[in-house]
């Protein structure tokens, strides 16, 4: 499926817009427009709903080791500077970026891709630009403009290698940026933090610098005590957060899949040491089957568990969700949620101070004097089972998902073009969003067939009724079929139409998107259809 084409409905639908578009945009960063706006607050609820308020927390679920608790949490954006501090997120969450000197313009350096090229004595290598979907067509150009070559002249041009990182090149001197005319353009690497810094008060001091949060995880684990102390929830139990995170990603790309600012969909959940193995299996499971039971087809998404030279140095095994988004090269998949076993590394941080790996345990950092380098907040984090009288620091399993990944993954998937009946009963093409009902961003619309013979009044009364349980749509403009194609183009699962025979028999035809099957069902019988059709 073509990204232009759905890129294009988005727009044209008011599913996303550019931010700030008509100051010509701000790269990274996106607006929800009317319709997008349903979608993201529909897969976001659904998340809530099934992960938190909809949780069965007296039985144990196929795969978990025994029944559980769930409860939410809303953390302000801007937390206090010490907590990314002995997170880590201040001293090590960075990417590697360079500057062309040439072209002034800046790139991360793991996402530039070249390959060596020999022609006339000299070895270069040629890059191009981070976004190119196929390197292959585009160094041959490169190459033979650097070196004054004509295109029946490539048979002068010898490969070595395939394509590759510009990280695994070591002599910068040797490289023809993506957009410059001579070689050695390029910066050494350097670190670039990608927190968002701000200033907190009026005096604009140094000190008074604070962060926009990176991530929503923090606000959970510093409020762990707090839950604990007022909710009387007891472990194994998890804490969910919905919320906004930003990052200054220095080469955002591929629509809303890279962004400056994002919503993030996270759970922490703790657990004993001993039993955290088994809920790591259950969560990236229970997981990985959301996705699935919303819409995404087994053949776009896949679990793939981390190798350990992949995995984070407090973790004991990471698995990500992804999916084959069609930006990507056919075979490659962009993540959609990581599922991580965080053991206890995030509590004891908050705890004890900033914590590193030495010989092989968690210890916390120190600085040359001796002291820690980030001290914790001193405050306990550990837990009391008050059955076994034990106390321990409780382990985390962390499934982290991006709400807006996620909104772009089903309108990725749901985006159809097929053939259906026009007015006159003729084959035509139509535009489809086959999005999961719980996802659609309207449930039904509603058209009167004709605007006289009380057809308007009927609708009316059926769509304010229906409006106080579900968002629908009331059109009586044009003729039903184009009404037909814009609910489809909108996604919309169910079309109910008045017409004269309502008028007799109090029945309207309800019309499937999917299958265009229409029936007839009673007015009284409408909305308790439609809430079987969209709920189960
Ligand atoms: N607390 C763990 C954590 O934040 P992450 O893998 O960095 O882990 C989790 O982020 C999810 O957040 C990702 O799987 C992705 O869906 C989303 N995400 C991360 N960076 C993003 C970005 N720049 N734009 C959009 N979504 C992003």
């Amino acid at each position: 499926m073509s990204m232009d084409k759905i890129v294009s409905l988005c727009k044209r639908r008011g599913f996303l817009f550019q931010s700030s578009e008509i100051y010509g945009g701000l790269n990274g960063f996106w607006d929800y427009g009317p319709l997008g706006v349903e979608l993201k607050r529909n897969l976001k609820d659904t998340w809530w709903r099934d992960m938190v308020t909809g949780h069965d927390d007296l039985t144990a679920p196929a795969g978990a080791p025994q029944a559980y608790q769930m409860v939410g949490l809303d953390c302000s954006i801007i937390m206090h500077p010490q907590v990314w501090k002995c997170s880590g997120h201040y001293d090590l969450f960075h990417d590697f970026m360079v500057d062309c000197r040439e072209s002034k313009k800046r790139y991360r350096y793991d996402q530039v891709v070249g390959r060596w090229v020999e022609s006339k004595g000299q070895k270069v290598f040629v890059t191009v630009m981070p976004e190119t979907d196929d390197p292959a067509t585009e160094i041959e150009p490169r190459a033979l403009k650097f070196f004054n070559l004509r295109a029946k002249q490539a048979d002068q041009l010898v490969y070595h290698g395939s394509h590759a990182s510009l990280a695994t090149i070591s002599d910068m001197a040797t490289v023809l940026a993506p957009d410059a005319k001579q070689l050695g353009t390029l910066t050494p690497p350097r670190e670039f933090n990608l927190m968002f810094k701000t200033i907190v008060g009026a005096m604009g001091t140094e000190e008074d610098a604070a962060f926009l949060r990176p991530e929503t995880a923090q606000g959970i684990f510093v409020n762990f005590k707090n839950v604990v102390d007022s909710s009387r929830v007891k472990v194994p139990f998890g804490i969910a957060q919905i919320g906004k995170s930003f990052r200054n990603e220095i080469t955002p790309r591929n629509f809303t899949f890279r962004s400056r600012e994002f919503e993030q969909m996270e759970i922490e959940f703790f657990c004993s040491p001993e039993s955290s193995n088994e809920w790591y299996r259950y969560w990236r499971d229970r997981r990985y089957q959301w996705y699935l039971s919303l819409g995404l087809s087994p053949e776009r998404l896949r679990m793939r568990e981390h190798d350990a030279a992949e995995i984070a140095h407090y973790s004991c095994g990471t698995a990500d969700i992804e999916y084959a988004f069609p930006f990507l090269p056919a075979g490659e998949f962009g993540e959609l949620e990581g599922v991580a076993h965080r053991a206890d590394f995030d509590l004891r941080s908050h705890q004890e101070g900033k914590l590193v790996k030495k010989d092989g345990a968690l210890v916390v950092e120190t600085g040359t004097d001796g002291k820690p380098r980030h001290k914790g907040s001193g405050k306990k984090m550990d837990y009391l089972d008050q059955e076994t009288n034990r106390k321990y620091i409780p382990h985390v399993i962390e499934p982290s998902a991006g709400a807006d990944r996620a909104t772009l993954a089903f309108l990725c998937e749901a985006y159809r073009e097929d053939m259906a009946p026009n007015d006159k009963g003729e084959q035509e093409a139509r535009v489809l969003l086959k999005l999961h009902p719980r996802l659609a961003p309207f449930k039904a619309a509603i058209f009167p067939l004709f605007n006289k013979d009380g057809m308007p009044e009927v609708a009316q009364k059926l769509y304010l009724k229906l409006k106080k349980r579900f968002n629908v749509f009331f059109d009586d403009g044009g003729s039903v079929g184009k009404r037909y194609r814009r609910q489809d183009e909108a996604g919309t699962p169910y079309c109910l139409t008045i017409d004269h025979t309502t008028l007799q028999d109090q029945t309207v035809t309800i019309r499937d998107r999917d299958t265009l099957v229409q029936r007839r069902i009673s007015l009284d019988a409408v909305l308790p259809e439609l809430e079987k059709l969209i709920e189960g």
